[in-house]
């Protein structure tokens, strides 16, 4: 197949990478790339947001399927474009991406479909934040009600912050006051090709910057998969992931295509598990990063056919995806002043060494090449993903691998996985 992959994370370096994994040799593009992805597609100087550029690339380059990564070229209405023309494309139209740009829009949806959730008050002035405050008490939660690049939620115990955070957002548009959900949180994605679905395997994030979940909330510093832990409660893995398939995405799913807005593409179910059962705390409507470079590693189907199957309408036909035993961990490695603000341009080096380390291999983010050689260009820099028969094993090939990498002021957390190598 000839396949374009819109994005430059290292989310599009791990459907990449899993795309050139299969047994079948495919033709991949990505645009607009990074200098990892580099070696493993070819890159082209083209605006992934910009739906009539997209659209006469893919047209021109007989491309057979587009897989589209992150959230704004999906707002920006580049799917509904190639849709129109009809080239197949893994991701929604603009109008069943809202499930992920707004908020309030996903909590509708959800109450319409019947999904369990908090509850949440859409708040227009600051009395009206304060008395949703009061009625939902504390911990506090507080969100923008659109795309804040992971910025937007606060969650705290303090009335003033909270009245703080949504005065910053009130200005431009409705926030969302939510009940505190507290439990363990789950990531669990599901292959959509509007009617149908077929779940992946669950993966856990962690969302904070700092070991022990300190420190400002992030993109994302690191996941592993699968989840032992869900056996006990739950029974199995399967057995949970067919309990959130049928009472959160079937509903969900079944409800966008009746009001005439079908989701083409990967439905995230972000969860908390409550004492009170499993509760949504968000939706995206695209791969997760970095869960997906853990999930995909371990996925034992070819994932083109997959993608090929949601976007044509076919899921129907296919059986569940299989998933390997093997454990996977991803530790993210981030820039000096990540997240407020990363410091760009520094040297990267030790990546030969590190992949050489067995199990393990790196997907790139924020990368560029230079004459002087590899540099920092962002954020969230790489993801080291190892793969391991045990998560002890794993958790120490990620760790040994980024010591062989040197980036000044790089951070990553140390404790990714913890938690179920001590198990
Ligand atoms: P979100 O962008 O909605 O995924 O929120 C980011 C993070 O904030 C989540 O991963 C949770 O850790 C936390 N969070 C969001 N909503 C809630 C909630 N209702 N209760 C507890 N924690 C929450
Ligand atoms: N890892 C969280 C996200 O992709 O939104």
């Amino acid at each position: 197949m000839r396949i374009l992959v819109l994005g430059s994370g290292a989310r599009e370096h791990a459907i990449i990478l899993a795309l050139r994994s299969e047994e079948a040799e495919h033709e991949i593009f990505a645009a607009p790339g990074n200098a990892g992805i580099a070696d493993d597609a070819a890159v082209v100087a083209l605006d992934p947001n910009d739906p009539g550029a997209v659209e006469e690339f893919a047209d021109a380059e007989r491309i057979d399927l587009v897989v589209i990564g992150p959230e704004a070229p999906l707002v920006a209405g580049v799917a509904d474009a190639l849709r129109e023309r009809g080239i197949p494309v893994f991701g929604p139209g603009r109008a069943a991406a809202r499930l992920e740009g707004s908020k309030s829009f996903a909590k509708r949806v959800m109450d319409a479909a019947g999904v369990p959730t908090g509850r949440a008050v859409r708040a227009h002035d600051l009395a009206e934040v304060a008395a949703a405050l009061d009625e939902l008490g504390s911990p506090h939660v507080v969100k923008a009600d659109g795309l804040a690049a992971g910025k937007g939620v606060l969650v705290t115990d303090d009335r003033e912050a909270a009245l703080a955070h949504a005065a910053v957002y009130l200005g431009s548009a409705p926030v969302l006051i939510e009940e505190f959900l507290s439990g363990p949180e789950v990531s669990l994605f599901f292959l959509s090709d509007g009617d149908h679905v077929l779940p992946l395997s669950p993966a856990q994030d962690f969302k904070r910057l700092r070991d022990g979940d300190e420190g400002p909330n992030t993109g994302g510093m690191g996941a592993y998969s699968p989840l032992p832990w869900l056996d006990g409660p739950f029974g199995s893995e399967e057995e949970f992931v067919d309990l959130v398939t049928r009472t959160v995405a079937e509903p969900v799913i079944r409800h966008l295509d009746a009001q005439g807005t079908p989701f083409i593409g990967l439905l995230y179910a972000g969860l908390i598990l409550t004492p009170q059962g499993v509760k949504v705390i968000e939706f995206n409507a695209r791969f997760g990063d970095p869960e997906t470079q853990v999930v995909l590693p371990r996925l034992v189907d070819p994932l083109s056919e997959l993608l090929m199957a949601a976007a044509s309408g076919h899921l129907e036909d296919l059986p569940r995806p299989a998933f390997a035993e093997a454990t996977a961990v991803t530790v993210v490695l981030a820039s000096e002043g990540y997240p407020e603000a990363p410091v760009t341009g520094r040297a990267l080096t030790g990546l030969d060494a590190a992949a050489a380390v067995g199990g393990v291999h790196l997907a790139h983010a924020a990368t560029g090449r230079t004459d002087e050689g590899l540099v920092a260009t962002g954020g969230r820099v790489l993801s080291v993903v190892a793969l391991g028969t045990t998560f002890a094993e794993s958790t120490s090939r990620a760790y040994r691998a980024l010591d062989r990498i040197e980036l000044a002021g790089g951070q990553y957390r140390t404790d990714i996985a913890a938690r179920v190598v001590e198990d």
